[in-house]
């Protein structure tokens, strides 16, 4: 960090402060997996179960952060790497006012994750959520595998760019074999001590 740089954290309202205000805890639930794996599909089925019990969140979703943020980021390996550095910041930012913040991006590489990891510390709790190349090409919802399939997508994930499986989830979801209902519902348990306000 630059010496001219001089944070004020100290000063401002505390963490606690907020996440009494908001009766939860903050956490980032950093989904990672395959294009069409069901990353956002479940974050937004979970979010919306949050909802109703008075949970307040929000998701950062890979393809609307690089419509934003993002957008002068390509696939390549770097910018994956600056894509996944600007969105873990974020989620800090957000996790930092009490916030529960699902994370739906790809994440494709064991250094990428190590990189999230890093900058939210205690506050990061990585799923993985689990179905093959195959599947994802079969359901292929945005009809980028045909695409790929075509040549017509560079650097595609799991075709001409790699894909190293999580080997150290908290949490992995099987998109393959559970339904929806199933998936949400083993996220929402593995989550749920960490969210509970503090004891008083
Ligand atoms: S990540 O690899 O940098 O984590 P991110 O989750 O932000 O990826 O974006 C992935 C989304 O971008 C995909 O769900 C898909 O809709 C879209 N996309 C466009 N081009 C590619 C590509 N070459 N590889 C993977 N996804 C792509």
């Amino acid at each position: 960090m630059s010496s001219n740089i001089h944070t004020e954290f100290h000063r401002f309202l505390s963490r606690n402060d907020k996440e009494s205000i908001l009766q939860q805890r903050g956490i980032v639930v950093w989904l990672c997996g395959l294009s069409g794996s069901g990353k956002s599909t479940i974050a937004n089925a979970a979010e919306r179960v949050l909802f109703q019990q008075g949970r307040f969140s929000t998701i950062l979703d890979g393809d609307n952060i690089r419509a934003g943020l993002n957008a002068n980021l390509s696939f390549s390996d770097d910018d994956r790497l600056e894509n996944i550095r600007r969105i873990a910041e974020v989620a800090k930012l957000f996790a930092q006012q009490g916030i529960i913040v699902f994370v739906s991006a790809i994440t494709p590489r064991g250094e990428l994750r190590d990189v999230a990891r890093g900058i939210l510390g205690d506050d990061f709790f990585e799923v993985y959520v689990k179905a093959s190349f195959a599947a994802c090409e079969q359901r292929d919802v945005k009809g980028l595998y045909a695409k790929a399939a075509r040549g017509e997508v560079a650097n595609f994930t799991g075709k001409d760019s790699s894909f190293e499986e999580p080997q150290q989830s908290d949490l992995v979801l099987d998109t393959e074999n559970d339904a929806l209902e199933e998936s949400v519902d083993q996220l929402l348990m593995a989550i749920g001590g960490k969210i509970r306000p503090q004891e008083e």
